[in-house]
């Protein structure tokens, strides 16, 4: 594995960085106070290829590697996460599902204006009783011929109002189980959807999570994605690159917590000194900067798997599990080396601590990550 990054990578990572601070930073703490959708951002990430960074460029994606969406996503997730989520959720869910296992047609039709900006998606697998357990589908999609006739509700679903196209995850056959599971490709203003209220969370404010109803909606038969019953395995596959998107962000946030926190402690004088000559708070920046090291090179070989082609399952939920709980962990010690500051809005870090606590849940929470390893590592 090369530890040095190409000159391609360097680039995304820097431009990432630029548009972080001009566009991101100005407004951030009223976009989480209002709960604001970043909308006038994202579009103009989308100008700049960041929804569709993986993507082939005949598809109207930037065609670069997974090693580079992470260091965008880390680069993003410093400053504003409630965009970054819409990054990552449009390109490793969205868009990769569709490329990897979509047809000509759906790549065509929808793919094309997901990855050039135009428009941004959403992946809809959540139900009010099937979190975690996602083989507990409760939506169905029943095979009436010319369509299918699709009825149920998905629950707190990133980009849910915001997005154009949906791929939602419905049960065609109940007695199949998990595999009379299948994945569709929805178009958000079909007759027979409604959305509904804004979700007011603890974190991630300005996203646009959003519960999504299914009332007799009828989705065109060759809106499926896959050979029948591919749907359960479609999401797994889908939600380990996610993990890959989520860990980077995890690891963002956590980096912007401690970058925050070592300006911070050079320049707050306590006892007569900076903060900084403290072991007290040396030993805190050693372990962040330690933990933040050790994140980044699992997440890292992760995407390096992916664009290897190899088994990556295992290595994006260690990434995942092991950089949500250093992103928990660093924004709590960040807040504490700001003290008083920390606890309030303009220092960021208390955001930064709101915001890390859905990375320990969303994409599969840090639970379903042990099974995932824990079965792995005991067949
Ligand atoms: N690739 C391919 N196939 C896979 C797979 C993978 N990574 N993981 C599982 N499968 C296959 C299995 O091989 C099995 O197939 P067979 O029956 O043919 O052998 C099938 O899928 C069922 O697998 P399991 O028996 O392991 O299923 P399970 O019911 O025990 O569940 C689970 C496993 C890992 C807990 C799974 O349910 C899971 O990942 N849950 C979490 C769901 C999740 O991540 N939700 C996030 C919502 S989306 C989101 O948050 C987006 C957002 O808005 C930000």
């Amino acid at each position: 594995m090369d530890f040095q990054l190409t000159e391609e990578q360097i680039a995304i990572q820097q431009a990432a960085r630029e548009f972080a601070q001009k566009e991101l930073l100005p407004g951030v703490i009223e976009r989480d106070e209002h709960q604001k959708f970043p909308a006038e951002q994202i579009k103009k990430l989308g100008e700049l290829g960041f929804l569709g960074i993986m993507v082939d460029p005949q598809y109207g994606g930037a065609g670069m590697d997974t090693v580079s969406y992470v260091l965008a996503m880390e680069e993003l997730s410093k400053v504003d996460a409630s965009a970054s989520v819409v990054i990552s959720v449009n390109n490793s869910l969205v868009c990769w599902g569709l490329e990897e296992f979509g047809n000509e047609a759906q790549k065509q039709k929808y793919l094309v204006p997901l990855a050039s900006g135009q428009v941004h998606g959403a992946f809809l697998l959540s139900e009010p009783e099937a979190g975690s357990d996602a083989t507990s589908q409760r939506t169905t999609a029943i095979d009436k011929g010319d369509y299918y006739l699709m009825n149920g509700t998905k629950n707190w679903i990133t980009n849910g109002n915001s997005a154009t196209y949906y791929l939602v995850i419905a049960q065609t056959d109940v007695e199949k189980g998990h595999k009379g599971i299948n994945a569709f490709i929805v178009e958000k203003n079909s007759p027979g959807i409604t959305i509904g209220n804004k979700e007011n969370k603890m974190g991630i404010r300005g996203s646009d999570t959003h519960s999504v109803m299914f009332q007799d909606v009828k989705v065109p038969k060759e809106n499926r994605i896959g050979e029948d019953g591919f749907g359960f395995k479609f999401a797994m596959k889908v939600l380990a690159g996610g993990r890959i998107g989520i860990a980077a962000q995890a690891l963002g946030i956590a980096s912007g917590a401690y970058e925050l926190s070592l300006k911070y402690a050079k320049e707050r004088k306590a006892f007569g000194t900076e903060i900084m000559n403290h072991q007290a708070i040396q030993f805190k920046l050693a372990d962040m900067a330690t933990e933040i090291e050790a994140a980044r090179l699992l997440i890292m070989k992760a995407a390096y798997l992916k664009d290897k082609h190899e088994d990556y399952a295992i290595a994006s939920s260690m990434a995942k599990v092991f950089a949500s709980e250093v992103a928990m962990k660093t924004t709590t010690e960040a807040v504490q080396i700001h003290g008083g500051y920390g606890y309030v809005k303009e220092y960021h870090v208390e955001r930064l601590m709101r915001d890390a606590k859905i990375t320990q849940i969303y994409e599969g929470t840090s639970e379903v990550q042990r099974i995932v390893i824990g079965r792995s590592i005991l067949k």
